[in-house]
């Protein structure tokens, strides 16, 4: 298979009893590379992510990760510690008794010491402006502080590739403008999976769809929309 960071080729899943949710799909991302995904609910998004990371293994097709065929459970172990994958839930994301906990057990699982470890999840938790938090105890979270700590625990393996599965879902407006922000000031190859226009326009160069099971080029429709804020009579920009 050609040197891409992820490559799916002809993939067929479907879940028991069900029709196919993908249905011959191929998908690559390239060093890079920042493609954003969207496609209607129910579409396959997440399942083709779960695909990718190994957590659900299709009915027949092919996987590559960083230009090796993944074969078994662990290879795909090992290509994980190097990609940052952030669940459509954060409740996926979050198990630990604290806040440090959570975003520490990445570079731990990665070997890192457990200093090493605690001061990547500092530097993480300060990247996304939760400073603070580390003791705090993840499932008491709002559902935005939970998205921004599940990123952290991300971004603390210092990942090579960013793929983040409707990461807008939960943040208010202030904190959605937050993760633009970071994800701005990173460089790394990402794949965002939203149904937030604008958020996939502020954070990727290209966008594809998906549709029918396959992927397609994406098209945005130019569209206006009408939209509040707390500040909304303060004069204020969009780009
Ligand atoms: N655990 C599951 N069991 C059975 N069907 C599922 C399961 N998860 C998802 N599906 C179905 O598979 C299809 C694709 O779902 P999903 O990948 O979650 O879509 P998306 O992320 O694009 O909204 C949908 O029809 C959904 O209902
Ligand atoms: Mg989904």
């Amino acid at each position: 298979m050609s040197h891409a960071i992820i490559e799916l080729k002809n993939i067929v899943y479907a879940f028991p009893d069900r029709e196919n949710a993908l249905n011959g799909l191929t998908f690559h991302l390239h060093h890079g590379e920042k493609l954003g995904l969207f496609g209607p609910n129910g579409a396959g998004k997440t399942t083709m992510l779960h695909i990718l990371m190994g957590l659900i293994t299709p009915n027949t097709g092919e996987i590559a990760l960083f230009g090796t065929t993944m074969t078994d459970k662990d290879m795909f172990n090992e290509a994980r510690l190097r990609i940052g994958f952030l669940f459509q839930h954060s409740d996926d994301q979050l198990f630990c008794p604290t806040v440090l906990d959570d975003v520490a057990f990445g570079p731990l699982n990665q070997g890192l010491s457990k200093d090493e470890a605690a001061s990547r999840a500092q530097e993480a938790l300060q990247a996304v402006g939760l400073s603070g938090f580390e003791g705090r105890i993840p499932h008491r979270l709002s559902g935005g502080e939970k998205k921004l700590v599940a990123l952290a625990t991300i971004l603390s393996m210092r990942p090579e590739v960013l793929i983040l599965d409707e990461p807008t879902t939960g943040l208010s407006p202030e904190a959605k403008d937050r993760l633009i922000g970071i994800l701005r000031n990173l460089d790394m190859a990402r794949l965002v999976v939203s149904h937030d226009p604008d958020f996939l326009t502020a954070t990727t160069d290209r966008l594809i769809a998906i549709r029918d099971g396959q992927i397609r080029p994406g098209e945005l429709k130019p569209h206006t929309h009408t939209h509040v804020h707390e500040e909304g009579d303060t004069p204020h920009q969009h780009d």
